[in-house]
């Protein structure tokens, strides 16, 4: 091979590396600017949310499948519930806050004081109440902030049980906080198995001083209207309650709240 073969080569060859980094220059440049105008453009903006909710899609399935139940239906067999190692989460959409969910999937904090499988940490003791095997409780996997907002966008899409959830539910009368409280506690026996402060209350199911923040108001009134319509073999009982009982708890549970960040842990002091 001649000199001159060789230089002419050597062009040809820094020619090609030259046309590759100005077409990767242009590809970058191209999508810099699409993510610019995402903010602006409807049509990027729907593209970029169906790439997030399918990103979303990937994690759920991969990540959280085998705790949580991302297709319905729901458990209808004693064996299949106890079987349940978290919450269903196929009819997300209908039941949480998008806000809640994007903060606590990035810090989760617990919500149910005796775990979801709560017939596997109590101890029961004979003569005086039931206590919790905290050595039981595993942390809930976090997810970073992108991830989070990812996995609610998608969770948001899931709206199986919409057409049991009333719309507007609620009335405009203002809620008795006193009343609330009195029928929560006492008439219809709530607060044995759930926790209204931190530390006070059952821990059989959720606490209830964060579901304000954390269900929609919606579906919180149809879930105590008939809690097995939502999940067959749910241990919330059924109380039957009438309109006016329905409006009284749905709203005392709504004016809750939750303890200022990183008080979880200290209730006992009102
Ligand atoms: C090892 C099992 C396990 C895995 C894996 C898991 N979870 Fe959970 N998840 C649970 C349990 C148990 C709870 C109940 C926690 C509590 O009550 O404090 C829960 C609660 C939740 C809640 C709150 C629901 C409610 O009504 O209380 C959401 C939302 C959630 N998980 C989403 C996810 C997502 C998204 C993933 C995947 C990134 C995931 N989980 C992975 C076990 C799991
Ligand atoms: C025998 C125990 C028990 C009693 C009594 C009970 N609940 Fe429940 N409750 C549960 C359980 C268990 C769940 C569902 C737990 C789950 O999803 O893991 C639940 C779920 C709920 C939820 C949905 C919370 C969430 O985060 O998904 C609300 C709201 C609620 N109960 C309110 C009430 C009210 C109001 C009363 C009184 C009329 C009441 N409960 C009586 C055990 C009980």
């Amino acid at each position: 091979m001649g000199l001159r073969d060789k230089r002419m080569r050597l062009a040809g060859f820094g020619l090609l590396l030259f046309a590759i980094a100005v077409l990767f220059s242009a590809v970058s440049v191209g999508s810099a600017l699409n993510v610019e105008a995402a903010g602006t453009a409807g049509a990027t903006d729907l593209t970029e949310s169906a790439i997030s909710i399918k990103k979303g899609k990937i994690i759920l399935k991969s990540r959280c499948g085998k705790c949580h139940a991302i297709k319905g239906p729901a458990a209808t067999t004693l064996k299949d519930f106890k079987a349940r190692k978290g919450p269903d989460l196929f009819y997300a959409g209908v039941k949480y806050n998008e806000e809640w969910l994007i903060k606590w999937l990035a810090n989760p904090v617990p919500i149910r004081p005796a775990g979801f499988r709560y017939f596997k940490n109590i101890i029961v003791t004979e003569g005086s109440d039931d206590t919790v095997n905290w050595d039981a409780l595993a942390e809930h996997v976090a997810l970073t902030p992108d991830e989070a907002e990812m996995v609610a966008a998608t969770l948001m899409t899931f709206m199986a049980y919409k057409g049991k959830v009333k719309k507007n539910a609620l009335t405009e009368e203002p809620a008795d906080a006193f009343m609330g409280e009195m029928n929560f506690d006492k008439f219809s026996g709530c607060l044995a198995c759930h926790e209204i402060e931190p530390g006070y209350g059952g821990v059989t199911g959720p606490e209830v001083y964060t579901v304000a923040e954390r269900l929609k108001p919606d579906f919180i009134y149809s879930y105590l209207k008939s809690p097995q319509s939502f999940d067959p073999k749910s241990m919330m009982p059924d109380k039957e309650l009438g309109e006016n009982f329905l409006q009284v708890l749905t709203k005392y549970m709504l004016s809750l709240e939750a303890p200022p960040d990183g008080e979880y842990d200290e209730g006992e002091e009102e």
